[in-house]
C-alpha cells in the first residue's frame, strides 16, 4: 500500500498509529470523506471538500486545513499510489484528550488520509443488478453529517450481508431515506424519484451528479419524499455512491423489482455517469 498521511507527515501504513485516547477511537467523534479518483483526477473534489466542511461545522469543529491545503495533500497522495483509479479517504477527529464527553479545549485535531486502488463494481452487478433488503432506519437524526460514528450503518449493512444481499434500504416512518452506505433512487411511472435531501440522509455527491445528469438530458425526475409503498411498486430501484457509482437493485426483500432486470432509466444514467467521469 502507498504511504498514508497522519498529522502533517506521510508514512507507511504500519507506522501510522494514534493514541488510544483519540476521540475518534473513544467516541467516534470525527468526520470523514471518500473521494473517487479516475485517471489520477479526483472527481467533484470541490463538492467533497465543501461537504467535509459542512460535516465539520455540523460537529462544531474548526477546519483543520484550507480547501487549498486539502487539495495539495490529496494530489500528493494520488501521486504516490501506482493505480490511476483510486478512492481517497480523509478523516478528522477531535483529537487526543482525557476521556470526557464535553469538547476538550486547546487540543489539535487528528488528521488522517489514505488512498487505495478503486475497483469498479463487478460486471455482473450491472448486467443482472443486485438484491437489497429493507429495514427500519434506526440511525440518529443527523444523517446529513458524514461522521465516523457508523455503528448503526455497520449493523444495517451486516443485516444485508447476512441475508445474502448487497445493500440494506432504510425506511423511517413509512418513507425511504437511503441505503446503509449509499443513496437510493426509484423510477415510478417513468419518473426518477430522489428522496428529499434533509437531515435524515447523506447529501451524496453521486446523488447530485445523477440528478444533474437527469436534468441536463431531459430525464423526468423529481426530488420528493418517497413512501415505502412507492419503493415496493417501483419499476426500477438503484443505489448510488462514490465508490460503487450507480448499481441497479433488481430484487427487494426477495421480490423482483419491475421486470427483475436493470431498467432503461438506470442504464441510461449509468452510461451518462461513465461519460461524466471520463470526459
Ligand atoms: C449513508 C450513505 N449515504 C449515501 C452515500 C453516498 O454518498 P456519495 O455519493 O457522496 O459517496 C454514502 C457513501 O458512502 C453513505 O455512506
Amino acid at each position: 500500500m502507498s504511504d498514508v498521511y497522519l498529522n502533517g507527515q506521510f508514512m507507511p501504513l504500519e507506522q501510522a498509529t494514534v493514541p488510544v485516547l483519540d476521540r475518534g477511537f473513544i467516541f467516534g467523534d470525527g468526520v470523514y470523506e471518500v473521494i473517487p479518483v479516475y485517471n489520477r483526477i479526483p472527481l467533484a473534489l470541490d463538492r467533497h471538500l465543501r461537504r467535509l466542511e459542512y460535516s465539520l461545522d455540523g460537529i462544531r469543529m474548526a477546519h483543520p486545513m484550507t480547501p487549498e491545503a486539502w487539495r495539495t495533500l490529496i494530489l500528493e497522495l494520488i501521486a504516490r499510489e501506482s493505480s490511476a483509479d483510486q478512492s481517497v479517504y480523509l478523516q478528522v477527529t477531535r483529537g487526543v484528550a482525557p476521556r470526557d464527553h464535553a469538547f476538550p479545549q486547546g487540543v489539535a485535531p487528528t488528521v488522517f488520509a489514505m488512498t487505495k486502488p478503486l475497483t469498479p463494481p463487478p460486471a455482473s452487478w450491472i448486467r443482472d443488478g443486485v438484491s437489497a433488503i429493507t429495514h427500519a432506519d434506526f440511525r440518529w437524526l443527523r444523517c446529513d453529517l458524514k461522521t465516523t460514528s457508523l455503528l448503526a450503518n455497520v449493523l444495517l449493512r451486516q443485516l444485508a450481508v447476512d441475508a445474502g444481499a448487497t445493500e440494506c434500504l432504510l425506511i423511517r416512518d413509512g418513507f425511504l431515506t437511503e441505503g446503509a452506505a449509499s443513496n437510493t433512487f426509484i423510477v415510478l411511472d417513468g419518473c426518477l424519484l430522489a428522496p428529499t435531501r434533509n437531515r435524515l440522509l447523506l447529501p451524496g455527491i453521486t446523488y447530485d451528479l445523477v440528478l444533474e445528469a437527469a436534468a441536463s438530458h431531459g430525464i423526468p425526475h423529481e426530488e420528493r419524499p418517497v413512501t415505502e409503498a412507492e419503493l415496493r411498486r417501483a419499476e426500477e430501484v438503484m443505489m448510488t455512491s462514490s465508490t460503487r457509482e450507480i448499481v441497479p437493485i433488481t430484487r427487494l426483500d426477495g421480490v423482483p423489482v419491475g421486470k427483475g432486470r436493470p431498467g432503461p432509466v438506470t442504464m441510461r444514467l449509468l452510461n451518462l455517469y461513465q461519460e461524466y467521469k471520463w470526459p
